[in-house]
């Protein structure tokens, strides 16, 4: 008996420790769960023939985003429409609709960044990789998460141009948007996290005018409305609005604060706080910024795995804005003009 209870506590406190221990071990692993990755991609993709690809990137972004902070949105947004434009292997692509407002500075640096990688490794890197790359030193340059990115996409050999109905569009309710995004197996916390991107960055217009004029939705907040109209003279105006008028430049979770605050610039973002099944969603995140970078960099690892061409599918474009064999073309027509001007 005595041995017993002698033995009673130890025996306590090492199933104490080793609950402890398995506690921690699962808040580590819950922590560290990432959405699982598509055939052909994978996190260390370049490790042999570009094993500085990703310092190279972030480098240099820090030197662009001291002169020019504008572009972490630019290159988020860039990859955000271009994905969820379902063409992903087109990351230069300019000419179809819900592009046209990318900012032309952010496709530079992708092309920039695209010369330095292949000076160092060759044509090995594509150009979706390098956008998905872009996009997430975006993120975490201004304040934002850090999260690995699954590599190893392929450029696509033609610009898609289809697909481009299903985005959802600013002017949606979130009806519509958790059906265009459940399409591509987003849940409501996911859709609810990738809104988030609207943390920063800037609108045209035509975006959020309809909201103020000629008659004001009834869920934006009266000074915000007062502003906006005195942005925008009218919809096809060239002015643009900050998404996020707390912190325009921050990547933080002030952009659910002012959603909570009526003061969303899109309908799609503003509907989020109204409807039952995203509002709860909403209130969580802006009270806890770790939960929604957490949901945010999860949201992207699955997002940016959308439409991916691997393997043997598609090229490694030598130049991001056009296919090789139109650059090829292009080229060829220079030489000869070029061989034609020398005589
Ligand atoms: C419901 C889906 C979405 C809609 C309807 C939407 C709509 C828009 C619109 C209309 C603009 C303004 C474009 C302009 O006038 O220049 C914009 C900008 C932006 N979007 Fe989205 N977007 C969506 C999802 C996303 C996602 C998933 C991300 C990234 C995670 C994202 C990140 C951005 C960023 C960073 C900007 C600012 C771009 C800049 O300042 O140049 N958006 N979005």
């Amino acid at each position: 008996m005595a041995s017993a209870s002698a033995s009673s506590p130890s025996l306590y406190s090492l199933l104490l420790i080793s609950l402890l221990i398995l506690a921690s071990h699962f808040h580590a692993s819950e922590a560290q769960a990432r959405p699982p990755i598509v055939k052909g991609l994978s996190w260390t993709f370049y490790q042999s023939n570009c094993p500085n690809l990703e310092t190279i990137v972030r480098n240099h972004l820090r030197n662009v985003f001291k002169v020019d902070i504008g572009q972490a949105p630019g290159l988020l947004g860039c990859d955000g429409s271009v994905l969820l434009n379902g063409t992903a292997s087109n990351p230069g692509e300019k000419e179809t609709r819900p592009n046209q407002t990318l900012r032309p500075e952010a496709l530079k640096t992708i092309e920039v960044l695209r010369a330095l990688i292949q000076q160092q490794c060759g044509r090995v890197v594509s150009c979706a990789d390098i956008t998905a790359l872009a996009a997430r030193d975006a993120v975490f340059l201004t304040g934002g998460p850090d999260f690995p990115v699954p590599l190893g996409r392929r450029d696509s050999l033609t610009f898609n141009v289809t697909e481009t109905s299903n985005l959802p569009s600013p002017f949606s309710n979130t009806t519509v948007v958790l059906r265009q995004m459940g399409a591509k197996k987003f849940d409501a916390t996911d859709v609810v996290a990738l809104s988030g991107g609207h943390t920063f960055g800037r609108a045209h217009c035509g975006t959020f005018f309809r909201r103020v004029s000629p008659v004001q939705d009834p869920t934006i907040d009266q000074t915000l409305a007062n502003n906006l109209r005195a942005i925008c003279p009218n919809a096809s105006s060239p002015n643009t609005a900050d998404l996020d008028l707390r912190t325009p430049n921050l990547f933080d979770n002030k952009y659910y604060v002012d959603l909570l605050n009526r003061q969303g610039l899109f309908t799609s973002d503003q509907d989020l706080f109204t409807d039952p099944r995203t509002k709860p969603i909403v209130q969580s995140f802006a009270l806890n910024q770790t939960l929604f970078f957490e949901k945010f960099a999860n949201a992207m690892i699955k997002m940016s795995q959308l439409s991916v061409l691997t393997g043997n599918q598609g090229e490694i474009r030598s130049k991001c804005s056009v296919t090789n064999s139109k650059s090829l073309i292009t080229s060829t027509v220079v030489e000869e003009v070029g061989e034609i001007a020398q005589f």
